[in-house]
């Protein structure tokens, strides 16, 4: 018997990482998402999974597309949704991030959604609290809802992912969504591909179990799908490009350059961007190519999946 989504449950009790869960869960979220668009598309949009659920935000970075969507997705779900101000918490008087997450805790929430910029902090927090904890993106280590969310956007485009070439360009170093992404293609049977100057890829990426390239057009040779990177200079220590200027003249992405991948090849970037130095305007801008919005659309599709199927566990562990 085929079972529908709602009828399965996700047996993990966090989402901390893309790495270690299989094509099957994989499948599972994004099927669940792809109910959940057409609720965000309708007038009402509210409905009552969450109803009586409390939901924290609790971001140590910046951030306009995670934290919003997560907010939304919690309240078309129907959970009550705080959003913690770090700037403005006890973590200015020297509060540790583990104390801050015992005492949210004790609140009894049922869902903690974390960024923090340390890679393992929020695995750490994890280990520590009883509800269930997201992870919203942790230093350059994973952001697992972003990945799931540009594998629904290339799959409504695509049909699937399995066989589809997805290049992803840029600073693959300092990119927890590169590392989720490339789990995650991998896992579902994509060939990936990175395009990326030596000095911005990390020294594992042999170990990543993707085709590795200097060049924009080698990386970008009959590509079904490109997917920009920024550059992000607030995790780097020291110069890894000589220039903005002379880092778009090589890997920017702008027409020139795409030429190389397929015609129909889809744009993505997960934002933030900055224009003009690892994409031209022009290019992010082409209502033809670019699926970009689309992937903050589905965001708020794939978090509404995400928190009801950790509350959904979080029943069935309390029946
Ligand atoms: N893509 C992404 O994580 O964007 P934000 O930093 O705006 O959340």
């Amino acid at each position: 018997m085929t079972s529908s989504p709602a009828a399965l449950s996700f047996p993990h009790r966090h989402l901390l990482a893309i790495q270690g869960l299989t094509a099957a869960e994989i499948t599972l979220v994004l099927d669940l998402a792809d109910s959940y668009v057409e609720q965000s598309r309708r007038p009402n949009k509210k409905s009552g999974q969450l109803r009586g659920r409390t939901m924290v935000n609790l971001f140590f970075e910046n951030s306009t597309r995670t934290r919003t969507s997560f907010e939304l997705a919690g309240k078309r779900l129907g959970a009550d949704v705080i959003n913690m101000a770090v700037s403005a918490s006890s973590v200015k008087k020297g509060e540790t991030l583990i104390d801050t997450a015992m005492t949210l805790n004790a609140m009894h929430l049922d869902v903690l959604v974390v960024r923090h910029p340390e890679s393992g902090a929020v695995k750490l927090l994890a280990d520590k609290v009883n509800c269930a904890v997201i992870n919203g993106g942790d230093g350059n280590h994973e952001h697992p809802t972003q990945a799931l969310l540009d594998a629904l956007t290339i799959r409504r485009r695509r049909g699937d992912l399995a066989g589809l070439t997805v290049t992803i360009c840029g600073d693959i170093l300092h990119s927890r969504v590169a590392r989720s992404n490339i789990y995650l293609l991998n896992a579902m049977g994509a060939r990936v591909r990175v395009a990326a100057p030596p000095t911005l890829l990390p020294t594992d990426i042999d170990r990543l179990g993707v085709e590795v390239h200097h060049s924009m057009k080698a990386g970008l040779a009959d590509a079904d799908i490109v997917m920009m990177l920024r550059l992000q200079t607030e995790r780097m220590n020291g110069r890894y490009v000589p220039s903005t200027r002379e880092y778009f003249h090589f890997f920017g992405l702008d027409y020139e350059k795409l030429k190389a991948a397929k015609p129909d090849a889809l744009i993505m970037h997960p934002g933030p961007m900055n224009r003009g130095v690892e994409i031209d305007s022009l290019v992010a801008d082409d209502i033809n190519r670019s699926v970009i919005l689309d992937q903050v659309e589905l965001g708020v599709a794939v978090r509404m999946a995400c928190l009801d199927l950790l509350t959904r566990d979080q029943l069935a562990n309390a029946a």
